[in-house]
């Protein structure tokens, strides 16, 4: 799958992420987590965090998975942000038939606020409608207002909230989001 969106100034690309992006996703991946968590965990915590979810070997055999899904955003052919997508349901509060958890979704600082977000949502929803899944699922800790109502824009519901273990040995209050795919 590909998305190609033009703006008059940047170049937007959103695809499923190959086999052989590890790396990028491994920069990715411990950029955004530094830029978004950096100032509420110790720079140990989030070390350890980026070691164990951003290793080139987890990453390797996530992108091997049929069932893990990385969708990967480039502005002028620049890695910038991704999502991904993977079905479980692993709280009771989420009853919703055919469930897929968005696990993450990133952008690259300098691109927030942008609509590239949006674009990326859409697509990710797009994805995971074609794939036929019918609800899709999150966690977003309790304190980050900018992402609770970036998903409560694309009609994403509280559904529940719970103790989310998060980098080191932090356990952090999340909000449990649901919406159901059309
Ligand atoms: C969550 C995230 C991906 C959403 O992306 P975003 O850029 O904030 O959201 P959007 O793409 O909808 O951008 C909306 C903003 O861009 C503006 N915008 C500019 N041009 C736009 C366009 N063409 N289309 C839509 N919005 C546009 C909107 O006015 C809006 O501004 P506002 O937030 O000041 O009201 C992003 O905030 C992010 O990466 N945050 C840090 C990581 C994080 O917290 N992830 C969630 C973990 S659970």
């Amino acid at each position: 799958m590909q998305n190609q969106l033009q703006t008059t100034k940047e170049a937007i690309t959103i695809c499923r992420a190959a086999e052989d992006d590890a790396v990028v996703l491994a920069e990715l991946g411990a950029r955004t987590i530094r830029q978004t968590y950096g100032a509420a965990f110790s720079s140990e915590d989030i070390d350890r965090h980026i070691s164990e979810a951003f290793s080139l070997k987890r990453l390797n055999a996530e992108l091997a998975n049929p069932e893990i899904f990385y969708l990967l955003v480039t502005v002028n052919q620049e890695p910038c942000g991704y999502t991904k997508l993977q079905p479980t349901s692993t709280s009771e509060a989420i009853t919703g038939t055919g469930p897929i958890e968005l696990v993450r979704l990133y952008l690259d600082s300098q691109w927030i606020g942008q609509g590239i977000g949006a674009k990326l949502m859409q697509t990710a929803l797009e994805f995971v409608a074609n794939n036929g899944f019918r609800t899709c699922w999150l966690r977003v800790l309790e304190n980050n207002t900018r992402a609770i109502a970036f998903y409560r824009r694309w009609s994403f519901v509280e559904v529940g909230s719970e103790y989310y273990l998060a980098a080191g040995d932090n356990t952090v209050p999340v909000l449990l989001m649901t919406r159901l795919i059309n």
